[in-house]
This record gives C-alpha cells, sequence and structure tokens, in this order.
C-alpha cells in the first residue's frame, strides 16, 4: 500500500481542524516591503504579531525598489518566523497550519514568503493555507473587532489597490468600485514627493496637513464613469502643476495648506464613493482597511458619515491598517475552514486577483 503523500495527509489534518473549528496558524507576509510574520488563533486572537519594515532602505531612492524588497526579505524571513514563535510562547509542532500571501504584490519579494511557507509547511507536515493580500486587508478588522462579521462594504484603501468592496460572507467578495488610475497610497506618496517630504510620503502629508488650510488650492472634481469607482492622477497633476508654478514664479510653496488641500479632496472622494456604494447596496455597517486606513482625516470623515447614515463603522488601529501578517493569518483561518488548502505547486501571483 503506499504512503499518504505530504498534501494527503494536510487535508486529513485541514479536515480535523475543520470539525473542530479550531486553528493556530502562523502566517508570514512579504507582498511588498515589509517581512512579517504572525501566529493567530482561530482567525481572531493575535498571539503575536512581528514585523519587519524595509522603510530605510528605500527612502533614499523615493520609492520601493523591487529587488532590494526580495534581497531584504531573504535576510529577514527566518528571524521574523522565529521571532514570532517565540513570542507566542509557541514552537513549530504547536502550529496547525501555514500561511502565506500569494499575491498580489511584487512578484519577487512574494517568492520569498511563499518558497519558506511552502518549505516550513512540508518539513513540519502541516497544511498550506495561499491568501490574497486584499482579502488579508479586509481580515484586519476581523482581528481588530471580534464582533464584526459579514455582510459588510469595505473601502481597501493602501499604497498598491484602492477597491470598494462587498463581503457577501467569509471569503465571498463582490467587487463595486475601484481606481481608474492610482492607487490612493499612492497619490499620497507622489503629492508628498512634490513637496519635498521622504518616502512613503502619506503619513508625513496627513501630519502637515493639519498645519494647513483645506480650501486654500482649489483642485479640480473628480468624475468616472463607475458610480463607484475612484480617480486620483488628475488631482496630482493638478497639484504638481500648481507646484511647478508656484517655483517658476518665485514664490513661497505652502506646503501645509496645500498638504491640506490635497488631503481633503482624496478623503472627500473616497468618502463619497464608499458611503454611496454601502448605501445603495443598504450595507449596515462600513469598514475601512489598507495602508491609507491610517489616515486622520478619512477615519475621521468616515466615522461622522456613518454616524449621521446609522451606519456601523469600523477601522483596525494603524499598525494593522499598513502591511502585517496577523491580518493574513485571519484570512487563513476562514479559508481553512472551508477546507482551501494548497499544494507544493503554489507560486507568487503577482498579480492574483479576488473577484
Ligand atoms: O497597506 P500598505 O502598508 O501597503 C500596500 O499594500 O500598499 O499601504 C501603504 C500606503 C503608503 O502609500 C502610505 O503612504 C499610505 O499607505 N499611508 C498613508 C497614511 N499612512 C500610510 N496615507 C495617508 N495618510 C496616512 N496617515
Ligand atoms: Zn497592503
Amino acid at each position: 500500500m503506499n504512503h499518504p503523500s505530504w498534501y494527503q495527509r494536510a487535508q486529513a489534518r485541514a479536515e480535523r481542524l475543520m470539525a473542530q473549528g479550531h486553528a493556530t496558524i502562523l502566517a508570514i507576509e512579504s507582498s511588498c516591503d515589509e517581512t512579517a510574520a504572525a501566529v493567530v488563533r482561530d482567525g481572531r486572537e493575535v498571539r503575536a504579531s512581528v514585523i519587519s519594515s524595509q522603510i530605510p532602505l528605500h527612502a533614499r531612492f523615493g520609492g520601493v525598489v523591487p529587488e532590494i524588497a526580495s534581497r531584504a526579505h531573504v535576510e529577514n524571513i527566518a528571524a521574523v518566523v522565529d521571532q514570532a514563535l517565540l513570542e507566542a510562547g509557541i514552537a513549530l509542532p504547536d502550529v496547525d497550519a501555514i500561511a502565506v500571501t500569494a499575491g498580489p504584490g511584487l512578484v519577487g519579494a512574494l517568492l520569498v514568503g511563499v518558497a519558506y511557507a511552502k518549505a516550513l509547511a512540508f518539513a513540519a507536515d502541516l497544511p498550506l493555507v495561499a491568501v490574497n493580500h486584499i482579502e488579508g486587508h479586509v481580515s484586519a478588522n476581523y482581528v481588530a473587532h471580534p464582533e464584526l462579521t459579514p455582510p459588510f462594504v469595505c473601502l481597501v484603501a493602501s499604497g498598491g489597490h484602492s477597491h470598494i468592496v462587498r463581503v457577501d460572507d467569509y471569503g465571498v467578495y463582490t467587487l463595486l468600485g475601484q481606481t481608474m488610475d492610482d492607487a490612493a497610497g499612492e497619490a499620497f506618496d507622489k503629492a508628498a514627493r512634490v513637496l519635498g517630504l521622504p518616502y512613503p510620503g502619506g503619513p508625513l502629508l496627513d501630519a502637515l496637513s493639519h498645519e494647513g488650510r483645506p480650501d486654500a488650492l482649489a483642485l479640480p472634481r473628480v468624475r468616472t464613469e463607475g458610480r463607484y469607482d475612484f480617480s486620483f492622477s488628475g488631482l496630482k497633476t493638478a497639484l504638481v502643476n500648481a507646484v511647478h508654478t508656484l517655483r517658476q514664479r518665485g514664490e513661497e510653496v505652502p506646503a501645509a495648506d496645500i498638504a491640506a488641500s490635497f488631503q481633503e479632496a482624496v478623503v472627500a472622494q473616497l468618502a463619497e464613493k464608499a458611503m454611496l456604494a454601502a448605501r445603495e447596496t443598504h450595507a449596515s455597517t462600513l469598514t475601512l482597511a489598507g495602508g491609507v486606513a491610517s489616515n486622520s482625516g478619512l477615519r475621521e470623515r468616515l466615522e461622522q458619515a456613518c454616524a449621521r447614515a446609522g451606519m456601523r463603522f469600523f477601522v483596525p488601529p494603524t499598525v494593522l491598517c499598513t502591511d502585517n501578517a496577523a491580518m493574513i493569518g485571519s484570512a487563513a483561518f476562514y479559508r481553512l475552514m472551508r477546507g482551501e488548502i494548497a499544494d507544493l505547486s503554489l507560486n507568487a501571483q503577482p498579480s492574483l486577483r479576488l473577484w
């Protein structure tokens, strides 16, 4: 008789975990410029979350350099995973499954996490769960808010993505709207760069905006064909032109006023479309996620709009908004409970889709 293969044993283990309804998951995230690992219990309870940021490595280039990101992941991943297990007070045999971000993201960066997770799962004889990075961001709210359950509408705004998603159930997503050009975080970073702020400029522009007037600079009103779609490139071009004109005239660039006006325009658009989508799909709950969910103006605007509309509003603490592995461990739990496990043919998928 043949011995069962690693995959057959993983399937049998996954079935036992599904029957129990419990799992401790070691999750790995390496899709962009943070190497992260976390231990998450039952999709909600974070036992450990370690994030090694590469920001200092990329800042002098003004953005993420993919090759540098891949190398730094290779250098850091073993120590980050070991640290997560140490902080959780467990060893690999205590883990029930390994989870990893398979995409979307930078292919070389993703490959490091995927290869490491496959090796761990094979060596420790554990099921492997592949997670979509955007699904991870959505799931950050499960970690932060135990009372949150689907259905709800989520605005996911990060450095690489801007989507309005309807979460019909765990793992069931409908795309309602998305950006037609730049992601919101990308627009923040580009605007910040024009104002002379270092990478990633989003949080710095946010801080600077508190010292300026949001009505100081007139920015164009944005129109998109899709009701719930966004566009940020026109705002960015208008800002670049305004700054260049001031510099050519030798006039002072009122950076705080420009930051405040830009932030207002981006926040207004994100909030307006998210509220429209939530109202028109009769959602009773709106959630916010992704790196840009750290933005103070956006958090405040949506909180107020939801209160006025009688909708519940959830947003994670900022450490769960930017890239982390706790959110991946949460998303992985619900996949595992549906029996969705990966085999060793799993590869990095830079354009992985969620719908
Ligand atoms: O989710 P994330 O860590 O990575 C991606 O998946 O892209 O998002 C990073 C993005 C960066 O563009 C960063 O500038 C932006 O989130 N960001 C902010 C703020 N904090 C982070 N943008 C505006 N205001 C903030 N406070
Ligand atoms: Zn992200």
